[in-house]
């Protein structure tokens, strides 16, 4: 019954890598179609291939993975896969992360990669009823001059572009690296988001309130490590875009019963649920939703509270957060009706 209840439930996601929803069968479709050589030569030994001991295993494979992406076709091809699974889920609204420096390093334009995703956004919005946004992400193991060089690329992008993210190593890659572009992004009027406290320490997070000014925290699952940090986060309600899924795929947990998203609720911070990378981490949101409910024998109105944040943490406007949130209260009136 409650599994029916998750996947009925309207609900937004905000922390997902479009590169990361790139299935492998995807993967070597599109390698074959470019003539891109993989080391893999079939479906089962690129899953094979999906055993990480932490982050940084996992992002080798997945800067490998989006060598297949080269032409506008292909971005659109995985933006749309994408969606279509989002609509069979009940996503309502979708935030998306793209890395533009894994394709512009490679000679792929800015242009070629953000029209592929954006006409996707577009035809997913028309077609499938999916609001969605685009955050584009700095790479942090690269220069903070290499960020700035993508941002000036990004202002022809303003209207399509929400915010800037960042994300990539986290480890001795502090967000203070990147005060100054970030400070640029604010003034140009994009919103920011950060990854921090996924593998890295409290520290991580307070800068990218502190410094980077982020609107919301991705991951942040370290900040229990630090009172002061949960009773500001608290406070503020800033919001926590929480990967359970990726989390323990990342070792950041050794189980989804030991993860901490429940403690996070209860302590009433705004908490999110999310994919991050699905294709890497064997689940899409439903299944996040799922398996987490299972493991932290999550309630109904848990499950109804993680749905209503992620309208109330979205980048949607007013009204639309308003609309979308009176959609999901309507649903939970008829789903008490029924049962
Ligand atoms: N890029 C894609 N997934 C990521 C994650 N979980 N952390 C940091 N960078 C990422
Ligand atoms: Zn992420």
């Amino acid at each position: 019954m409650i599994n029916q209840f998750i996947e009925k439930i309207p609900k937004a996601e905000l922390h997902i890598h479009i590169e990361g929803t790139l299935e492998p069968e995807l993967m070597l479709i599109l390698a074959e179609r470019n003539q891109v050589k993989l080391t893999f030569d079939s479906v089962e030994a690129v899953r094979q291939a999906y055993q990480f001991d932490g982050l940084q295993s996992f992002l080798d494979l997945y800067y490998l993975g989006s060598q297949v992406l080269l032409k506008e076709q292909d971005f659109y091809d995985l933006t749309w896969a994408y969606l279509e699974k989002a609509a069979e889920q009940n996503i309502r609204h979708t935030e998306i992360f793209f890395d533009l420096q894994t394709h512009t390093e490679r000679g792929i334009s800015f242009e070629v990669v953000s029209s592929g995703i954006i006409q996707a956004l577009r035809e997913g919005q028309k077609k499938l009823g999916i609001s969605s946004r685009l955050i584009l992400c700095f790479l942090r193991h690269l220069s903070p001059e290499s960020a700035m060089e993508i941002l000036k690329q990004a202002i022809p992008y303003r209207d399509q572009i929400i915010a800037i993210g960042l994300d990539s190593s986290e480890k001795d890659h502090p967000p203070s690296k990147f005060q100054e572009v970030f400070q640029v992004a604010r003034n140009l009027g994009f919103l920011t988001v950060a990854h921090a406290g996924e593998e890295g320490p409290p520290e991580y997070i307070w800068q990218a309130i502190n410094l980077l000014k982020v609107n919301r925290i991705d991951h942040g699952v370290r900040c229990l490590e630090d009172r002061e940090l949960v009773q500001y986060l608290k406070e503020k309600q800033i919001p926590l875009t929480v990967c359970p899924l990726s989390n323990v795929k990342l070792k950041v947990f050794p189980s989804l019963k030991q993860h901490n998203l429940k403690k996070l609720l209860d302590l009433g911070l705004c908490v999110t649920i999310n994919s991050d990378d699905p294709a890497y981490f064997g689940g899409y949101l439903q299944e996040n939703f799922i398996e987490t409910q299972s493991a932290l024998n999550l309630n109904l109105q848990e499950i109804y509270q993680l749905a209503k944040n992620s309208f109330l943490a979205s980048f949607l406007d007013h009204q639309e957060k308003q609309d979308r949130i009176q959609e999901l209260d309507q649903f939970m009136e008829q789903f008490r009706e029924k049962s």
